[in-house]
């Protein structure tokens, strides 16, 4: 394959499909991006002034490329048939049945995509892989692509994963600390490799361009998630043993991060990892240890995801414990329903799982969330994932716009998600309107917990006892 690339297609317009190529297409004015999707409203909506997604920076990226060469539609054979790069940004969830259930990556949607390029292509295309997937999907791609070539037809698969956090997405996609792009060690993986690097280095110098192969690409994906994890449970299983012996996780991660060896990102103790991916990549990581009969290694990862689990449980619970053992009818004010900061995304969101525990133990709870929408949070509470008594959940549910609204005739106040407004709150009007004693549960250490005690609120947080 040898060709400048003019047109690009990406299928798939979820956080990862719209905003790598939105940014793509600003950096590119020389590259038509077009995106596309199955889901009409989400289209829609990228055609609107509302975008489906919440991201810092995204509105005016959109805004300046929308319709010069940014296009967003449902026509995916026109998109397929017109590009000469295919980006693959489909979802790839945890099977929720058959073998490998709840562990292992469902790749129904990257099958679906292969197929229909299979079907569409007309000249020679080069696919990239920019979907999280387990090792060998690149493979199983290439075969279904090399059964039905076309004469004038011919087909390259890259791995090109995306590393961008939710919340600062523009920023990582802009100034990204690294970009990787495996491929096949053939002279026509390695032209479409350049292809590719050709594209980024529009605005990504050549160092942070990393040339790897297609196994070792896809692998670093799923170990950087699983390392990042990783950190965020060890100073949470840290958090514990302070709560237990009087130490502050604050000191300790300021002292152990100061350690240039292990670096002070990503030490924040927490109710615990949320967002689609964290426990989604170490289930994959596990299910594929397990299925290379590595059962050593599949149980150290499965040990992350567990303390994640008890850090969010052991907090729904210290709740429960310090409000004199029963919140039974207690109105509580959760603030905070994201998974984390600057993002509307709730995909496993640790407060979704905390609110359940409380609602299962019959709170009456008041949510303030300043981007996630009312019905959003409904769902995700009343689904029959999270309830099998939907109607009773419902009635112990009130969503507000107002968080000072929000707090009247609580018992307590719970963050559960770190947003900056929550730090600037007039804590003292707020108590003024609590029933007392009144309890305030900071679960991701953000609020000024001095001036709160002072105040009078009986204050809790993680990984320190006052
Ligand atoms: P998403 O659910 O937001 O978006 C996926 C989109 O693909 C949906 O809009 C869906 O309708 C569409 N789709 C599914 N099948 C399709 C098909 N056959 N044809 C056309 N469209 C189809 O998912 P996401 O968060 O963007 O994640 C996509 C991938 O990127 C996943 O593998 C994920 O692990 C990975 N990833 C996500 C993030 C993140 O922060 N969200 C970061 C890095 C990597
Ligand atoms: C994460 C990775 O950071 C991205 O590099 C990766 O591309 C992405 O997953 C993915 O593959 O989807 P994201 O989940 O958007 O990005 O957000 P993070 O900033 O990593 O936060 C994940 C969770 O960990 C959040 O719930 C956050 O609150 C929590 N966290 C993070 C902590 O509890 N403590 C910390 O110190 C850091």
């Amino acid at each position: 394959i040898s060709m400048v690339i003019k047109n690009v297609c990406c299928i798939g317009a979820g956080y990862v499909g719209g905003s790598s190529c939105s940014v793509l297409a600003w950096k590119c004015p020389d590259i038509h991006v077009h995106v596309v999707d199955v889901s009409h409203d989400t289209i829609k909506q990228w055609n609107s002034h509302n975008l489906p997604i919440y991201e810092p920076g995204l509105d005016e990226v959109v805004k300046e490329c929308r319709g010069c060469n940014l296009f967003f539609s449902n026509d995916i054979d026109r998109a397929v048939r017109e590009a000469d790069m295919i980006f693959i940004s489909v979802n790839t969830p945890t099977k929720t049945y058959g073998i490998g259930k709840g562990k292992a990556a469902d790749l129904q949607y990257v099958e679906v995509c292969a197929r229909k390029i299979a079907e569409v292509a007309n000249g020679p295309k080069i696919v990239v892989e920019k979907s999280t997937v387990p090792i060998q999907a690149a493979q199983f791609i290439t075969h279904i692509l090399a059964a039905n070539t076309k004469p004038g037809v011919s087909f390259q698969v890259l791995s090109n994963p995306e590393f961008l956090a939710e919340g600062t997405a523009i920023e990582n996609l802009v100034n990204p600390d690294r970009v990787l792009i495996g491929g096949e060690e053939s002279s026509g993986g390695e032209s479409a490799m350049e292809e590719l690097t050709w594209i980024y280095h529009h605005w990504i110098p050549q160092h942070n361009i990393i040339t790897l192969s297609t196994w070792s690409s896809q692998l670093t994906k799923l170990a950087s998630n699983a390392f990042l994890a990783q950190r965020v449970s060890s100073i949470n299983a840290i958090s514990a043993v302070c709560e237990a012996i009087g130490a502050d996780v604050s000191q300790v991660a300021d002292a152990v991060g100061r350690d240039s060896r292990i670096g002070s990102k990503f030490l924040h103790a927490s109710v615990g990892f949320g967002g689609s991916c964290f426990e989604k990549d170490l289930l994959s990581l596990v299910y594929i240890a397990e299925s290379l009969n590595l059962p050593e290694v599949a149980r150290y990862w499965q040990h992350v995801n567990d303390i994640n689990h008890y850090q969010r449980t052991r907090f729904g619970q210290r709740i429960t414990a310090s409000l004199f053992n029963t919140v039974t009818d207690k109105a509580l004010a959760v603030f905070g329903f994201a998974f984390k900061k600057n993002t509307g995304d709730t995909r496993e969101s640790p407060a979704r799982c905390i609110c359940s525990q409380l609602l299962e133990e019959g709170a009456r709870i008041n949510i303030y969330d300043p981007k996630v929408e009312r019905q959003q949070i409904m769902n995700d509470l009343t689904s029959t994932k999270a309830t099998s008594e939907p109607e009773r959940i419902q009635k112990l549910i009130h969503i507000y716009t107002d968080p000072y609204q929000a707090v009247i005739d609580t018992h307590a106040i719970v963050i559960l998600t770190e947003w900056d407004e929550f730090k600037s709150y007039d804590y003292k009007k707020m108590l003024s309107v609590m029933k007392k004693p009144a309890f305030l549960f900071d679960g991701r250490k953000i609020i000024d917990h001095e001036a709160v005690i002072k105040l009078g609120f009986n204050t809790h947080t993680i990984g320190k006892k006052f």
